[in-house]
């Protein structure tokens, strides 16, 4: 007779026991890797694109070096530079404004729907002036912002890049993230949906011009092996990073599922005091609301318990230092949500019985 061991600890996620459960292919993966001496650009990152690629939905996928390398080639592939605006979201991680600040332009932050966190439609309305160029909303969480904003505003002359660093494979109503945008970017940081044993990123697109644009300026903007007709960025996806993602991404659909699973779980014990979601997300972070005067608390009572917890995100970017050169208006909403949001733990590998004990542990507080 087995006898479940009960939980005393749940971590707020565990890339190891990830990694371990596909040990044996990341080890062949690695073996190719070596033997093939691909370790930029050719035959395994070409495969990862194709398969990212066609798991999305989409034409194109450029594999780059990080997610923010993605935002930033793909504004420059449109175009935007100095004297441009770019509206983005406070709530979201520093990186989707410091990709506008790379290409020269202004980042405009704007504030974001109360209940979902996501960007606020009226806001980037308010917000538009005859310099926007374009809109960077974020699929926050794993929580899609409902695509026909994005053709709203691409049908009203915007440029639209979606930011799906934290939404790999997520809908909205059917459609996948990366289809309604010019361009979409992913990051693979270790801890993302789909995440690489290090840095990584892609663009992806529908759009043949904009993913020759990307290719070439990932490539030191490279026409041919030594001419070179423009200045580019060293920002390549490397061989082995997407020979790993390649078997990563087998397993996402997997993964995804699971997360949803779980996520039905919470959102059955937690309910009303979740940031909420529709159907389609992929459940990047599972983000509770506190009361503000008790979030720090909070944090450090379930630290002390054993459960995992983080902050996403404690400063937004109308309060980030580094932006203090592009402030705006306050953003009072999200300002508001940095002080309440706690993140509890996600891993597709966390068991159901995880989740009771982390929400019998956070029903107590409540
Ligand atoms: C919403 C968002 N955008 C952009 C990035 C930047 O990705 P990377 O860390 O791969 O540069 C991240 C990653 O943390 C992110 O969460």
């Amino acid at each position: 007779m087995s006898v479940s061991t009960p939980t005393t600890s749940v971590p707020f996620q565990d890339l190891g026991r990830l990694h371990d459960s596909i040990l044996g292919e990341l080890r062949a993966a690695f073996e190719n890797a070596v033997s093939d001496s691909s370790f930029v650009g050719a035959g395994t990152c070409r495969t990862f694109e194709e398969n990212l690629a066609a798991a999305h939905g989409v034409e194109h996928a450029i594999g780059v070096g990080s997610g923010t390398d993605a935002l930033t080639l793909a504004l420059r592939a449109l175009g935007v530079g100095p004297g441009d605006e770019v509206i983005v979201p406070s709530m979201t991680f520093v990186a989707t404004a410091e990709a506008v600040v790379h290409v020269g332009a202004d980042p405009v932050v704007v504030d974001v729907d109360p209940e979902t966190l996501l960007i606020d439609p009226d806001a980037v309305a308010a917000a538009r002036t005859p310099r926007t160029a374009a809109v960077i909303p974020v699929h926050l969480f794993g929580a899609v912002v409902p695509l026909e904003l994005v053709d709203g505003w691409r049908a009203s002359g915007l440029a639209v890049i979606e930011d799906a660093a934290q939404a790999h494979l997520a809908t909205w109503r059917g459609r996948g993230v990366g289809t309604a945008g010019d361009l979409a970017c992913f990051s693979f940081y270790p801890g993302k949906n789909l995440g690489a044993l290090g840095d990584g990123g892609a663009v992806v697109t529908n759009d043949a011009h904009l993913a020759d644009r990307v290719g070439k300026l990932r490539d030191h903007g490279r026409e041919s092996k030594y001419l070179h007709d423009e200045i580019g960025w060293c920002s390549r996806l490397d061989g082995l990073q997407a020979a790993l993602l390649d078997v990563k991404l087998r397993h996402l659909p997997d993964w995804t599922a699971r997360r949803r699973l779980l996520a039905d779980r919470y959102r059955e014990r937690l309910g009303r005091h979740l940031v909420p979601w529709e159907e389609g997300a992929v459940h990047h972070l599972m983000v509770m609301r506190c009361p503000a005067e008790q979030r720090d608390a909070w944090q450090a009572h379930l630290g002390e318990r054993g459960v995992g917890v983080g902050v996403h995100y404690p400063v937004p970017l109308s309060c980030q230092p580094s932006l203090a050169p592009w402030a705006g208006p306050p953003c009072p909403v999200s300002e508001a949500a940095a002080a309440e949001v706690l993140s509890l733990p996600m891993d597709p590998l966390m068991k159901l019985t995880d989740v009771e004990w982390v929400c019998d542990e956070v029903a107590q507080l409540w």
